[in-house]
């Protein structure tokens, strides 16, 4: 693991961008695993202002999303396509038909898990993959207690997961309690892969992460086994280290 701290989270987001600006640099039809959350919108917004400068373009990139919330439709405003959409999506050339998020309105949730999978690996698997950090360890919706194994699958939620979440609905009863995330396996296989985290309250599980045993009950621990992974931190969330 290599892991750039960093004084605050400007920074964390421009050399987050860069490193996946760098990546699209090199090979234009890069695919990608992105995130959504509070975390990477400084990221998004830093790529943003690099396509504007013509410093990148995504008209060849191809997008994995982590996750999608169960029940919710891409409209809804509170989905991670919607995010998705408004934070980068529409804000540069990237095709829509190279966009790809877990389908939350699944009838046949399994068949289209299998799906997801089977596109990401069709497309030669994701060349990096940008990772946020729950509180409590999870990286996409890999609560803790985590099956290793899984791949993209439907899971149940945590309940300090759906509190976290709760800021962006008008009450905790409307956070979806499932959805469906990429599994670890799916993570793990990424060739590349950045973790960003910034604050004081990231601290406790940053260093859980990285120094602690890797066990289910911190699902981020396992990437002490991956072989290319970048955690890019601030100061407050590397505190402990
Ligand atoms: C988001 C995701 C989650 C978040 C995590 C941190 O697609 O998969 O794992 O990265 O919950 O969220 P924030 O960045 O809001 O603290």
């Amino acid at each position: 693991m290599r892991i750039i701290v960093v004084d605050n989270y400007e920074e964390m987001s421009k050399k987050a961008a860069l490193m996946v600006a760098s990546q699209v640099t090199l090979k234009p039809d890069s695919v990608l695993g992105l995130a959504t959350g509070d975390t990477p919108l400084g990221m998004y917004e830093e790529l943003v202002k690099l396509y504007n400068k013509q410093e990148v373009d995504f008209k060849e990139v191809r997008t994995f999303n982590l996750d999608e919330y169960y029940g919710l439709d891409p409209e809804n405003p509170q989905s991670y396509y919607s995010y998705m959409t408004r934070n980068l999506f529409n804000k540069v050339d990237i095709s829509k038909n190279n966009i790809n998020m877990p389908d939350g309105m699944a009838k046949d949730v399994n068949a289209s898990c299998v799906l997801y999978e089977s596109k990401i690996k069709t497309l030669g698997g994701i060349d990096m993959q940008v990772l946020g950090i729950g509180g409590n360890g999870h990286i996409g919706f890999n609560e803790p207690n985590v099956n290793f194994e899984a791949q993209t699958h439907l899971v149940n939620l945590d309940e300090q997961t759906i509190e976290a979440n709760s800021r962006f609905f008008k009450s905790i009863e409307e956070v979806p309690v499932k959805a469906i995330s990429m599994g670890i396996k799916t993570i793990m296989n990424s060739k590349k892969i950045i973790l960003l985290a910034n604050g004081l309250n990231k601290a406790e599980v940053i260093e859980k992460a990285v120094n602690g045993k890797i066990n289910p009950s911190i699902p981020a621990s396992i990437l002490q086994l991956h072989n290319d992974v970048t955690i890019i931190i601030d100061k407050e969330a590397a505190s402990l280290l």
